[in-house]
């Protein structure tokens, strides 16, 4: 080979290297979804989440108000041995009228088993996969969704991957007081929402207040149900669940959380009862983070983090999935601004894909225990190996590929010692008044 072929080459293999630098791509415009007639007894935006031990929670929207609240399902296509009687509501909000909101608990049924199922004896069939009893399990995490032409990026490479539950901490449909914006949300979200359980806390675009008209959070409760009862909580703004080894924990950061709450309460009877060595996992959601370095919504999260996190200290939290925060951060094991190995791991995935865009400003220097910090969309990926081991993922949204940019390996406090060695200091602050 001659030396000038030789250099042009090896020029274009250097040039080739260097175009890897990732170019952030702007918002996309809100997707306008077809609005089809359907029959009036349809059933429309269907969703599905945990409802207590081998329970599923069906919720679907009909037009018709005479449509019944029955789900017939079974474990072969077109054949249903089963069928359970539901509850419905309804609510207005100014001139809004929503439909029938159907909320059926169905079950019991096996762990890791596909189940076909109809709704309201009308319309097609859809199919779910309940999640198994043992480890691995696997979790999509998305958060500050929306619906916007990224949600649907977002939302196809969640539908890639193989995941059991879909973890969601806060903002939905960003609906903002549009109330049909929360039918098309729902409509967006049935082909995924529809299949795996969805469970989700409740961010500031779903409370909707208005002084003196309307309290807050009225569409979200009505819409998305979630099993807070099942946990004996008293409101639809903090519950938790479990599944195979893993104990979640789904917080309010637009309800009371000092330590004279509700919230408060039920938070230390709730961690009263997790035993780690059948839940050696323990992770807690909440929307507005308590670790983060961007300049976005500085602050926000403070007074809940002062009035809580002595309390998730004490109780070994693993992980916090937070949202809000339209990028993406991982800090350190941290406790009280500081690194600890007996820390939690804070990780603010609100990086869905939203209308409003990135938050792309950040804190510098970047402090220590910030891991990993990028503006970008995406979603998470959490494999909960075993007992000791999680492998987290984070998966940015470059174009329309789904790429890992972020990934470590987590291992439990369970397996570090952490738990046994805290045990009197829970025990304490759990006694306290
Ligand atoms: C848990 O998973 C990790 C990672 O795959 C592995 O190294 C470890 O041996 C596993 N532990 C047990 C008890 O199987
Ligand atoms: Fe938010």
């Amino acid at each position: 080979m001659d030396q000038k072929l030789i250099l042009t080459v090896s020029l274009l293999l250097v040039s080739a290297t260097v175009i890897a630098d990732y170019v952030r791509p702007p918002p996309r415009k809100t997707l306008s979804l077809p609005w089809g007639p359907k029959p009036a007894s349809y059933p429309q935006q269907v969703h599905i989440s945990l409802a207590g031990e081998k329970h599923m929670r069906v919720t679907w929207i009909t037009d018709d108000k005479s449509s019944p609240s029955t789900v017939e399902y079974g474990t072969s296509p077109g054949t249903y041995s089963s069928v359970a009687q539901g509850e419905s509501t309804s609510y207005s909000y100014l001139f809004y009228s929503s439909g029938k909101i159907h909320h059926t608990v169905i079950g019991p049924l096996d762990y890791n088993t596909v189940y076909f199922y109809r709704c309201g004896g009308q319309g097609r069939e859809f199919q779910l996969k309940t999640p198994p009893a043992q480890f691995p399990v696997t979790f999509a995490v998305a958060g500050d969704l929306g619906q916007s032409g990224w949600t649907k990026t977002t939302l196809d490479h969640i539908d890639q991957c193989k995941y059991d539950v879909h973890l969601l901490p806060g903002d939905l449909a960003y609906a903002d007081y549009i109330q049909h914006r929360w039918d098309s949300f729902g409509e967006l979200v049935q082909p995924l929402a529809s299949a795996r359980p969805w469970m989700v806390t409740e961010g500031n675009h779903e409370q909707e207040y208005i002084p003196l008209l309307k309290d807050g959070f009225e569409s979200y409760n009505a819409r998305w149900k979630m099993p807070f009862q099942e946990s004996e909580s008293s409101s639809n703004l903090y519950y938790s669940f479990d599944v195979a080894g893993i104990h979640i924990i789904m917080l309010g950061s637009y309800t009371d959380y000092d330590e004279q709450s509700d919230q408060y309460s039920w938070l230390k009877a709730d961690l009263s009862k997790v035993d780690r060595t059948k839940t050696p996992w323990l992770i807690v959601l909440f929307h507005v983070p308590w670790y983060n370095s961007n300049k976005a919504h500085r602050g926000e999260g403070d007074d809940m983090m002062a009035a809580m996190e002595p309390l998730l200290y004490a109780a070994n939290v693993d992980l916090v999935l937070a949202g809000h925060v339209h990028a993406y951060e991982r800090s350190k094991r941290i406790n009280n601004g500081r690194f600890d190995p007996c820390g939690t791991v804070h990780i603010t995935i609100g990086d869905g894909g939203n209308r409003e865009g990135l938050a792309h400003s950040y804190m510098k220097p970047q402090p220590e225990w910030s891991v990993f910090r990028e503006a970008s969309f995406g979603h998470g990926e959490l494999k909960i190996v075993n007992a000791t081991h999680a492998f987290w993922s984070w998966h940015r949204n470059d174009d329309d590929e789904p790429v890992r940019s972020d990934q470590v390996w987590i291992t439990s406090l369970v397996s570090s010692g952490c738990v046994a060695e805290k045990r009197n200091e829970l025990r304490k602050i759990l006694a306290a008044p």
